[in-house]
């Protein structure tokens, strides 16, 4: 299974700089939480802001690039396609699909659930979520993130399933 997994602020915008715009670490716990002991796969500048492989966690990179270019035990895919035969040779798996923007771009039409934190704030960003045609998608979970000093906004995550 496919799951899209991301946080977003106003306008879509989900990336700044090659980082993410906030700091809200009940969002990187969420994600922690969730994608542990799964598979995630990121595309090259999203794994590139990890800094190193994320543990406990299948490592999936897409990229132009050559294997030998990434850490020993990541596995790397070339194209979109790759991913696709990936997500069909792992049926039972949770496939988490964790950005950056070209990536969600290019499987949408693939994607089976999606897991999308809203941050209610403006954030300068260079780097948007593309548009989701949510009436594909019903919504099978929501929960409202705690504002406190650590985590400064009002925030929601929720999850959608393709109908
Ligand atoms: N808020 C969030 O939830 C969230 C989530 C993820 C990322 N982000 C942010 O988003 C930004 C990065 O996103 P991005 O869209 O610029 O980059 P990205 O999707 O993470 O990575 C782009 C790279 O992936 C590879 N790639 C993409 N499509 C490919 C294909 N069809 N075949 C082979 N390789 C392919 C290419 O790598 P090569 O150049 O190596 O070939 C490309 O340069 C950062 O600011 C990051 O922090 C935010």
């Amino acid at each position: 299974m496919l799951i899209y997994l991301w946080a977003e602020s106003h306008g879509g915008v989900i990336g700044y700089q090659g980082r993410l715009p906030w700091h809200l670490p009940a969002d990187m716990h969420y994600f922690k939480t969730t994608t542990t002991g799964h598979t995630v796969i990121a595309g090259a500048k999203t794994f590139a802001s990890f800094g190193r492989p994320l543990p406990h966690r299948v490592n999936v990179v897409v990229s132009h690039r050559a294997a030998s270019e990434f850490p020993a035990g990541v596995t790397v895919l070339n194209s979109l396609a790759a991913v696709r035969q990936y997500a069909a040779d792992h049926p039972q798996d949770q496939l988490y699909v964790v950005g950056g923007a070209q990536l969600f771009n290019g499987l949408m039409p693939d994607v089976d659930r999606l897991y999308r934190t809203t941050i209610d704030a403006d954030f300068p960003g260079d780097t948007r979520m593309p548009a989701i045609d949510y009436t594909q998608f019903a919504k099978i979970g929501e929960q409202v993130g705690v504002r406190d000093a650590a985590n400064p906004y009002d925030y929601v995550f929720e999850q959608f399933e393709r109908r």
